[in-house]
């Protein structure tokens, strides 16, 4: 096995060190740098690991971004060839506002192997391995992938919950939901974590939807696949730039539907470590000078999806 344990774990000490990173910035309003410290902080580490690595889902491009870029090589090398997605702050508003649900979160997997996107949006349906496979689809009409779910399931469709972000875009979805009478789950912000919520029974979400960034579709498909979840995705490339980069990274389909196996194959390992508390996972605590931190980890070969407890001393 490629990915084995000991990766696993550097892994997560690549998120819990950048989540870390962050706790000064917690309430602070500042969005820019808590993302900077997160960022540094996970550059370097991963930079420790005997990997060659390249960031195939990153924040931005190498011109436009002093941050972790798609196409970035990281790792002190080695014969480990992997491709990385990151997002070393999911959700600068909750750190910056102090509010629930700042995650540090990185996916690999072989090189090849996980989807190569620019940042754009990405219209998202995520649904939990209750459903069968074939009930729900980005494509169908929203009242028929709600039916479906509610015949699966053998629930009442005012009993379905539905989770997106709260954003105009998605006025007509919601209007569209309160009409059949569904439950909604309206976040502010982090969808990773939205998406996740199909993933375990405990969170009382039977479908993800709606508009949300790229890169975050992408690590999000990373651990609903481990999950044995369903995920699809659509990007959005609706601007000259977007179209171009598209191309120029080889998507010639730029109306094409994704479904998970399209965007990440094999094995993989995916770490999100809390920030702030949320549903996921705990935010960092402080004990007896130690920061304690929560990761929810998954790895798709040995079927672990769990979340691990981690200390780490305060360094003064
Ligand atoms: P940041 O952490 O980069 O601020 O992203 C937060 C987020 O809510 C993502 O979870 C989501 O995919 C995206 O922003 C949605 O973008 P927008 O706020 O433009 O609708």
């Amino acid at each position: 096995m490629t990915l084995n344990k000991d990766l696993i774990n550097q892994i997560i000490t690549v998120t819990s060190k950048a989540a870390i990173s962050c706790y000064n910035f917690v309430g602070k309003n500042d969005k820019k740098n808590a993302d900077k410290a997160a960022t540094d902080s996970m550059r370097n580490e991963i930079n420790k690991l005997k990997i060659n690595g390249e960031v195939v889902i990153g924040e931005g491009e190498l011109d436009e971004a002093p941050m972790l870029f798609i196409g970035e090589k990281l790792g002190a090398g080695g014969d480990l060839n992997l491709d990385i997605a990151v997002d070393p702050l999911e959700g600068t508003n909750f750190v910056a506002k102090n509010l629930p649900g700042a995650l540090s979160v990185i996916a690999i997997a072989e090189k090849g192997n996980l989807f190569n996107a620019p940042e754009t949006y990405m219209n998202k349906l995520a649904v939990s391995n209750n459903v069968p496979i074939d009930a729900t689809d980005l494509d169908f009409p929203l009242e028929k992938n709600i039916k479906n779910i509610a015949d699966s399931l053998n629930k009442d469709v005012k009993n379905i919950t539905a989770c997106l972000l709260d954003r105009p875009r998605h006025k007509v979805i919601i209007n569209k939901l309160k009409e059949m009478n569904v439950k909604i789950k309206l976040i502010s912000d982090g969808d990773v974590s939205g998406a996740l919520m199909v993933t375990d029974k405990k969170y009382n979400v039977d479908i993800f939807l709606g508009i949300g960034g790229g890169p975050e579709g992408v690590l999000a498909a990373s651990a609903i696949d481990a999950y044995g979840c369903k995920f699809q995705g659509r990007f959005i490339f609706d601007n000259d730039k977007d179209i171009l980069r598209a191309k120029q990274m080889g998507i010639e389909d730029l109306e094409k539907k994704y479904d998970l196996k399209e965007i990440i194959k094999g094995d993989s390992i995916f770490c999100a470590t809390g920030i702030t508390p949320g549903d996921l996972v705990k935010g960092i605590n402080i004990k007896d000078n130690k920061f304690i931190t929560e990761t929810l980890v998954t790895h798709k070969n040995s079927n672990l999806c769990k979340i691990v407890m981690r200390e780490d001393t305060i360094r003064t």
